[in-house]
């Protein structure tokens, strides 16, 4: 087991350095990582990558060390997840265009193209109806025959839908940011809901990255904790970010070269632990992370897995796993991606110390250098060969099941895809998070944070259309973006000052993220009554939220205390709970006097069916 001194980016103190490397424009706005894109054939020695950013599914023979199949897509088409037929085919979904793909892997040729929805997240193979399930973030489950031919079922569950796998004969589907799994009954309706436990140490958990079944019938869910308690800020002052103790400094600085040994060690976790748990996690007490306090950030990643009998356990929280994107397991070995850690994103444990010490402690970083930008592991069934997939440079990695190194990676070839924005927006500050750790995928982590200065913040989303918008935030204190910068990525964050050219990078790669798909459609009769209530004088609704973006750019006072920034509309149904509270847990709730009510729009005279149309309006944006 490779153990190597991580190279950590320099103590997240403000204004110790500035990062003025040069910026990269890639020639399209490469899409926010999403991970989980590789697939071990069954067949052994091949297996299927999605190239998210280069718009292609490569096919990869490992034994013969080459690439032998580079099925191009046009351009925005960006592959996802992947899935084996009984037969051998294998499907893709086009998160882009909304359609599943197939493909024979063997004459290397596209087989169709079917819609599935508007944005397909995760993908399953059922053998007894030889159907491919496909989970939908607008929040459809899709069912298509896997020899080919129309839609063959629609069940509508919830939104935010993101994996959907077999735990034993127990169809579960994941929901990406509330970290919820769905338990399906034989009728596909939901049976029970369960939420991934936390650990019990003040963060909850969230973010669902990626979720697969495991050769041994359980469900490996690869996800983020998030701290519920206050968050000091304080030091947007400009002072360091790391409000770390002196103690805290001599115990870290040690802690992730050797593995959390001296002085961090509580040995809370008993004999016969592996020495890489440390104490358990705290959060840096003066902003959202540290460079030196393991586990220091408040939002650490870590992995759960639940039994076929619906018995789920925690994992420890894991030093710098910034990002857990995907996740791949063996009776032996578990290993997860960091897509967001600088120095090394692979992390490889044994199974045994992965799950044998409390869910409360840190385990250090064990990183297979050096794969930076790595979105997807696999192990490959025949002899458990770990693969790794980096998106920059594309290559695949053939490493041993332990995560030794074992010789050259493959090359993939299609160019570079580096882009200064997405790099700094998906890259660890230096404080054990990035901007993405918040806002997955460019939107936001469904989370109400409780901060030392402003109180209750629910996260705000990325992929509204944020040009000119500013001033950010709730309360709008943020004057433009080179605020943001420096009140967050520098004195929350950790991070560097970054150069006027790499900030820019930044603020043009958040302006142009992708926008959700809209849950309902726009022509829908509910939706069009509600859209006539919403426009109504009556209402006032469009005073506020007005324009392309349902937002008046302004402040508006809605009688809950004062005046804040009036947010957008688009896409909101896909991002509960809503308000700068999170008062509204649903669209409805909004409507509610202890949410709002009628001081927020005039809702006084609607009845409970024009509320309804209401609802179904806001989910057609
Ligand atoms: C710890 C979680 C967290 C991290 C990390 C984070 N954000 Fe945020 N973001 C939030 C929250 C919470 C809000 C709302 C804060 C408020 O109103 O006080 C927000 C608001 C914003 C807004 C304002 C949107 C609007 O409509 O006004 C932008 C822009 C933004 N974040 C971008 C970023 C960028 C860029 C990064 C990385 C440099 C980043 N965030 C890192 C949680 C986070
Ligand atoms: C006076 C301006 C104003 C009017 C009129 C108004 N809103 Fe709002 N709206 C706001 C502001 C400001 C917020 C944020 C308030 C908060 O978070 O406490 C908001 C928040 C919302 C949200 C939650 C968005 C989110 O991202 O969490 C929804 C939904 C909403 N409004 C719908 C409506 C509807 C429907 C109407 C008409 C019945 C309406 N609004 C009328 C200003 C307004």
């Amino acid at each position: 087991m490779p153990d190597l001194p991580p190279e950590l980016p320099p103590a997240g103190i403000a204004g110790a350095s500035i990062d003025d490397t040069p910026v990269v424009t890639a020639a399209r706005t490469p899409p926010p990582v999403s991970g989980g894109t590789l697939l071990a054939l069954r067949e052994g020695g091949r297996a299927a990558v999605s190239d998210s950013d280069r718009d292609r599914i490569v096919v990869v023979d490992f034994d013969a060390n080459s690439v032998v199949a580079n099925i191009a897509f046009e351009a925005g088409t960006e592959p996802g997840r992947l899935v084996e037929d009984g037969a051998g085919r294998v499907h893709a979904l086009l998160r882009g265009t909304g359609e599943l793909v197939s493909i024979d892997v063997t004459a290397h040729r596209v087989l169709a193209r079917r819609k599935a929805c508007d944005a397909p997240r995760g993908l399953v193979y059922e053998p007894s109806s030889d159907r491919l399930l496909v989970a939908c973030l607008e929040g459809s489950l899709v069912e298509l025959p896997a020899a080919g031919g129309p839609v063959a079922r629609v069940t509508e569950l919830d939104s935010d839908l993101r994996d959907v796998t077999f735990v034993g004969d127990q169809l579960v589907v994941t929901r990406f940011r509330s970290a919820e799994l769905l338990y399906l009954d034989e009728n596909r309706q939901i049976a029970r809901r369960v939420k991934v436990p936390g650990a019990g140490d003040g963060f909850d958990p969230s973010v669902a990255w990626r979720s697969i079944a495991t050769a041994d019938g359980m469900l490996a869910i690869a996800h983020q904790r998030s701290f519920s308690g206050r968050v000091e800020v304080s030091g947007s002052g400009g002072t360091s970010s790391a409000g770390v103790t002196p103690t805290d400094v001599d115990a870290g600085s040690s802690a992730p070269a050797s593995g959390g040994t001296a002085g961090t060690n509580t040995g809370e976790a008993g004999a016969g632990v592996d020495p890489g748990f440390a104490q358990p996690a705290v959060p840096d007490q003066n902003g959202y992370g540290s460079a030196i306090t393991p586990c220091g950030s408040v939002v650490q990643g870590t992995l759960s897995l639940v039994a076929a009998d619906g018995s789920i356990q925690a994992g420890p929280n894991l030093d710098r796993a910034v990002l857990p994107v995907d996740v791949a397991m063996t009776s032996t070995y578990v290993a997860v991606v960091f897509a967001g850690s600088h120095a090394g994103g692979v992390g490889v444990y044994t199974r045994g110390d992965f799950f044998a010490a409390p869910a409360t402690n840190c385990l250090a970083l064990r990183r297979v250098s050096p794969f930076d930008e790595a979105v997807a592991v696999a192990f490959e069934p025949e002899n458990g060969k770990l693969l790794v997939q980096r998106r920059e440079p594309a290559e695949l990695y053939v490493l041993d099941a332990d995560g030794y190194d074992s010789g050259h990676p493959i090359e993939l070839g299609g160019g570079s895809v580096f882009d200064t924005g997405h790099d700094i927006f998906h890259s660890d500050s230096g404080a054990g998070i990035a901007c993405a750790s918040c806002h997955p995928e460019g939107t936001e982590d469904g989370r109400v944070w409780h901060f030392s200065d402003v109180g209750t913040r629910r996260t705000q989303p990325l992929d509204v259309g944020l040009a000119g918008t500013a001033p950010f935030h709730w309360d709008g204190e943020l004057a433009d973006f080179s605020e943001l910068m420096e009140h967050i990525f520098v004195d929350r964050m950790g991070g560097p000052f970054e150069s006027s050219a790499r900030e820019q990078a930044l603020e043009e790669y958040v302006y142009a993220l992708p926008r959700r798909p809209a849950r309902r459609d726009a022509n829908d009769a509910a939706a069009q009554r509600g859209k006539l209530l919403f426009e109504s004088a009556a209402t006032g609704c469009s005073t506020c939220h007005s324009g392309p973006n349902f937002s008046s750019g302004g402040f508006g006072d809605i009688g809950k205390g004062p005046a804040l920034q009036v947010p957008s509309l688009i896409a909101v149904s896909a991002r509960a709970p809503y308000m700068h509270d999170g008062c509204a847990a649903t669209l409805l709730d909004r409507f509610d006097p202890a949410c709002g009510g009628s001081t927020h729009g005039d809702v006084s005279t609607l009845s409970a069916d024009d509320l309804a149309d209401l609802v179904a309006y806001l989910e057609s944006l």
